[in-house]
């Protein structure tokens, strides 16, 4: 064999670690690399790996990834992730539910063979995360929380430089970033620099980066938070068609509504705990009966009036001083309105609105945990 080119023999070395490719051109480029030199030295001297879809499934019809009792712990002491078991099945939306610091992001480094489980098992599409990390890694497309782009590069050329880096020829890396960003809604911005992309934008090539290979898999990690209204929106559409297109999709988000709009079925996490799982309507049905919700005008007064009101409900309020908000499950049925209201007139407290609504996730969140999905760690 010959010489082994510097950039080559970066790049395996990486790999090895499991750094992605993203990751890997980012490095390259932050040291000054050309990318004509890092994409001649990968034509030349890397060996091929298998190509796109010849790693062969060898899951069970039914479950394309599985999880055994993975325990993480980063410094010996607290655990990231706790006795986590869960099933993925083929074809559908997985939603991986939870606040910050809940886990989700270890989970999905474990099952992309980016970090080792402290103990347990897992495999993905039929491959194990541990001892089968190369052929696996042939199968999955990820996204991580935060947009792996290059922003020297324009659009076209980051995306046909992941294609090189996956060891399509030119002529294939060319044609399969055109297919991209036409699918993305890119083309008009594809020979701009990223650093000129607005969030929304990037993020879409980062996922069109991710689908270079057309991964069985695709694991997206967070994919709209940061993003406005609209930008989310045209987010959830991208993830709604990939899967009528077949792929299979493992989303984190800590937006109850994202995943009751996107998942097909949801895991619930928190400190590390899977600690409820099923449909949106499902985990609904947990909380039962129907949810009063009061806005305050004197956010102040939240926890007092919660306390006055707590006999009309069927468990404790929850009282938001930040937002006024008071919320209560109740199967009373309507009238609880007028009991409610009649008794916060009587003290003299003024209300901005008042339902009685559906319970949402927001409301399943709270009552399994106690606190809000959206709140920050504390
Ligand atoms: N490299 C690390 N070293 C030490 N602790 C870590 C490391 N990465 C994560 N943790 C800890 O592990 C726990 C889970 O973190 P993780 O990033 O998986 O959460 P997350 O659900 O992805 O949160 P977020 O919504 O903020 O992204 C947290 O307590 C976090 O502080
Ligand atoms: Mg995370």
């Amino acid at each position: 064999m010959d010489q082994q080119h510097p950039v080559t023999k970066y790049i395996e070395d990486a790999q090895k670690q499991g750094m992605s490719h993203e990751q890997i051109v980012r490095e390259l480029t932050a040291a000054g690399w050309q990318v004509e030199q890092i994409l001649e030295a990968v034509m030349k001297h890397v060996v091929p790996v298998p190509v796109p879809g010849a790693a062969t499934p060898k899951t069970s019809a039914e479950n394309i990834i599985s999880v055994s009792s993975i325990n993480k712990s980063y410094d010996g002491k607290t655990k990231a992730l706790d006795n986590v078991s869960l099933q993925v099945k083929r074809g559908s939306i997985t939603g991986l539910l939870g606040p910050n610091g809940a886990g989700k992001t270890t989970l999905v480094r474990i099952l992309t063979t980016l970090l080792s489980p402290t103990s347990g098992q897992a495999t993905v599409a039929g491959f194990d995360v541990v001892h089968q990390a190369q052929q696996l890694r042939s199968a999955i497309g990820l996204a991580g929380q935060y947009a792996a782009v290059d922003a020297i590069l324009t659009g076209r050329e980051n995306l046909e430089m992941v294609g090189r880096l996956y060891h399509l020829n030119k002529e294939q890396a060319k044609a399969r970033a055109a297919e991209l960003l036409k699918q993305f809604g890119l083309e008009d911005a594809a020979d701009r620099q990223a650093a000129t992309y607005s969030g929304g934008m990037r993020r879409r090539l980062d996922l069109a980066a991710s689908l270079i290979m057309k991964p069985q898999i695709l694991f997206l990690d967070e994919p709209t938070t940061g993003l406005d209204p609209r930008s989310r929106f045209d987010m959830w559409n991208v993830i709604r068609e990939l899967v009528e297109g077949g792929t299979t999709v493992l989303l984190t988000t800590q937006y109850l509504e994202e995943a009751d709009q996107l998942a097909d079925y949801i895991f619930v996490i928190d400190h590390g705990k899977i600690i409820a799982q099923g449909t949106a309507d499902q985990l609904k049905k947990q909380v039962g009966g129907d949810v009063l919700e009061l806005h305050l005008t004197d956010h102040h007064a939240a926890a007092t009036v919660a306390e006055s009101i707590k006999q009309f409900g069927d468990e404790p309020p929850q009282a938001n001083i930040t937002s006024g908000i008071i919320t209560m499950p109740t199967s009373k049925g309507a009238h609880v309105l007028v009991d409610v209201v009649r008794e916060l007139d009587n003290q003299n407290i003024h209300l901005n609105d008042v339902m009685l609504r559906r319970p949402s996730l927001d409301d399943v969140f709270m009552k399994l945990t106690g606190h809000n999905a959206e709140d920050a760690n504390k």
